[in-house]
């Protein structure tokens, strides 16, 4: 009898140091997130996700493109829950290489406007920047530069500075006047265009900025949030003379690209990136991502007074959608064109 009550005690008490040790891991919520947006400022916002949710979020971040590659090596033993990738034709290809999964989401579908998100629910847009022209008032006569199609002009010989083909901001923008204007529009356009360059081409936006502001060229082509965080002094104070020496261009309307989000094929935590996902794009969150990045949230106007003065916007009607089918035309009119 002695026996079998000290045998009850000592399971009472495994009992109880099991359920007291076990749950504090086995219930901690996390979502693991692969993201390709490489701002530090992102951190706050997963931190507040974090306190109003319980669910930790444990961020890998990379450069855009060889974090699809990396999916795609990973393949069913990725860890990645969510992942976030910028420009259109990043996220289209990440669903079309099959590395997302469709959800079900009422409060994303509400969020996100018509446009910004895929038709299968498999990615939506978090925020939104524009592609604008940088340029240089002691170079080109600016009033005569209003639209993409104007880099074209013969005037302009010698005078246009552009990014890289590899460039995805580049391919979208091209894309966007395949849907715009209708591909033998476009053509001429490039071929234009690309004959006005006469230096190679850029590595990134900010060294077109540099360089516009250098005289080396007159005008170029970069997504808006450069220019304003140059002018912030993000970039340090030499970055912020340079950019006070340009003038930014805003076509209308304007080729506006996206970041966005989806839930991993995978995905061992699917419920948390979904929450994850959705508190991105509510409205809260849209601007705390985009508001200390000087990127536009999803259904406003970034309000900082540096990003204001570079003028109203106005979206062309292009779906994302729509970028992502006319990603390979646009890369191949590129390459005929001579954009290297
Ligand atoms: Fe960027």
């Amino acid at each position: 009898m002695q026996k079998l009550k000290k045998l009850f005690y000592s399971v009472i008490t495994l009992t109880f140091l099991f359920n007291v040790n076990l749950p504090v891991n086995s219930t901690e919520k996390e979502v693991r997130v692969y993201s390709g947006r490489h701002y530090n400022t992102d951190r706050e916002v997963y931190k507040k996700f974090a306190e109003e949710t319980g669910i930790k979020v444990r961020l890998i971040e990379a450069a855009g493109i060889s974090l699809i590659e990396r999916l795609k090596r990973e393949g069913k033993n990725s860890q990645a829950d969510l992942i976030l990738l910028v420009d259109a034709a990043r996220i289209t290809n990440a669903a079309k290489a099959g590395l997302l999964q469709s959800v079900e989401s009422a409060s994303l579908e509400n969020d996100v406007p018509f446009g910004l998100k895929d038709k299968r629910k498999e990615w939506y847009a978090l925020t939104r920047r524009v592609r604008v022209m940088v340029a240089n008032p002691k170079v080109v006569d600016v009033s005569k530069i209003r639209d993409y199609t104007d880099l074209a002009d013969p005037s302009l010989k010698g005078k246009v500075c552009l990014r890289n083909r590899k460039s995805p901001y580049n391919q979208s923008l091209v894309a966007n006047q395949i849907v715009n204007k209708g591909e033998s529009t476009t053509k001429t356009w490039l071929n234009g265009m690309i004959s006005n360059v006469s230096q190679p081409f850029f590595p990134g936006d900010i060294s077109i900025i540099r360089a516009v502001s250098k005289k080396k060229c007159g005008v170029g082509i970069v997504n808006h949030y450069y220019v304003a965080r140059m002018l912030a002094g993000v970039n340090g104070r030499r970055d912020a003379l340079y950019a006070k020496r340009t003038l930014v261009i805003t076509p209308n309307p304007a080729h506006v690209n996206i970041s966005a989000g989806g839930v991993a094929k995978y995905a061992t935590n699917k419920n948390e990136a979904i929450e994850l996902l959705e508190y991105l794009a509510s409205p809260n969150g849209s601007k705390g991502l985009a508001a200390p990045t000087f990127e536009h949230p999803l259904n406003e106007v970034n309000q900082n007074s540096i990003v204001k003065d570079f003028g109203e916007f106005i979206p062309d009607n292009v779906t994302v959608e729509d970028l992502g089918v006319n990603n390979s035309l646009a890369l191949k009119l590129m390459k005929d064109s001579g954009w290297d």
